[in-house]
């Protein structure tokens, strides 16, 4: 039975102990509205660990002042089923005043083209949030693995050159992408699509593997590789680009003319109102 808690002294007063008996602890952070891809993340880290905690909370400080903070679904009672039927064993669940406690706020920020690239341009606070929000669960917590998406492929350069650059003894387990059969990744915005719209976004996902296969073939050129997977995105007309960007790994640093592997292949674009991100990696 998964255990939900809303505090950090409960949550330490029932960790404590298993770590005082050498349990090893996975961490899985979210922000709720638990899918398969989440799903997944929780599967393999009750693989590895012997407790698996799934935090659940919408962190304000990750959302820009447009963004949909607000409308962003909250789904706890049938958030702990998943966790419950993907092997987690606690799920905290705190309040906004419970993570932030503080009237002024104390930041955890990576600066430098990592945050400021890809989503970065248009979201320029959000993975200052992020990375904030992550050093609180991870201070909470303590774990000894922590697992994230590929999907959020920025997110997770951003965590390793954080959990780098801050000596941070903790091991990042990075998860494939989940994919429906029609290849679109799954997301929690992906509820917010109409039917018409999904079927439309099915065209990141081919894109970026056309882009791949072109990769493979020898068609290295930056430029080539950009303006092919934009004009494939621009075939679907309910498609609305705001970067098709592609970036050296690890790191993303900058490419020249030819891409390198590794490399991270990115988009984000917009089905109405709704903006979705997808990736591959070119190698
Ligand atoms: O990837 C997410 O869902 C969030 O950015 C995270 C890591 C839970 C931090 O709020």
């Amino acid at each position: 039975m998964v255990q939900c808690v809303h505090t950090v002294k409960e949550l330490r007063d029932i960790i404590k102990p298993l770590k005082a008996q050498g349990k090893t602890v996975g961490l899985v952070p979210t922000m709720g509205a638990l899918h398969q891809g989440h799903a997944s993340l929780i599967s393999t880290s009750a693989k590895q660990n012997d407790i698996t905690v799934v935090s659940v909370f919408v962190n304000p400080t990750q959302f820009g002042p447009n963004e949909d903070f607000d409308a962003y679904p909250r789904t706890l009672d049938s958030d702990l089923k998943v966790v419950e039927g993907a092997g987690g064993d606690i799920v905290f669940a705190p309040s906004p005043k419970e993570m932030y406690p503080s009237a002024d706020d104390t930041w955890v920020e990576v600066t430098g083209d990592i945050t400021k690239v890809l989503c970065g341009k248009t979201r320029p606070i959000h993975f200052r949030g992020v990375t904030t929000v992550v050093t609180k669960l991870f201070n909470i917590v303590g774990p000894t693995r922590a697992y994230f998406g590929q999907k959020d492929a920025q997110q997770v350069e951003v965590l390793r050159r954080m959990v780098k650059d801050l000596f941070v003894d903790i091991e990042l387990v990075i998860v494939p992408i989940n994919r429906e059969d029609t290849g679109l990744a799954r997301s929690s915005r992906n509820t917010y699509l109409s039917s018409e719209e999904k079927q439309a976004a099915t065209v990141l996902s081919k894109s970026l593997k056309q882009a791949l296969e072109d990769f493979k073939a020898g068609n290295d050129n930056l430029d080539n590789i950009i303006k092919s997977v934009t004009a494939n995105i621009q075939k679907e007309p309910l498609a609305n680009i705001e970067y098709v960007e592609c970036y050296g790994l690890p790191g993303l640093y900058k490419l020249d003319t030819n891409v390198v592997a590794p490399s991270l292949l990115a988009v984000a674009v917009r089905f109405g109102n709704t903006r979705l991100i997808d990736n591959i990696i070119l190698e």
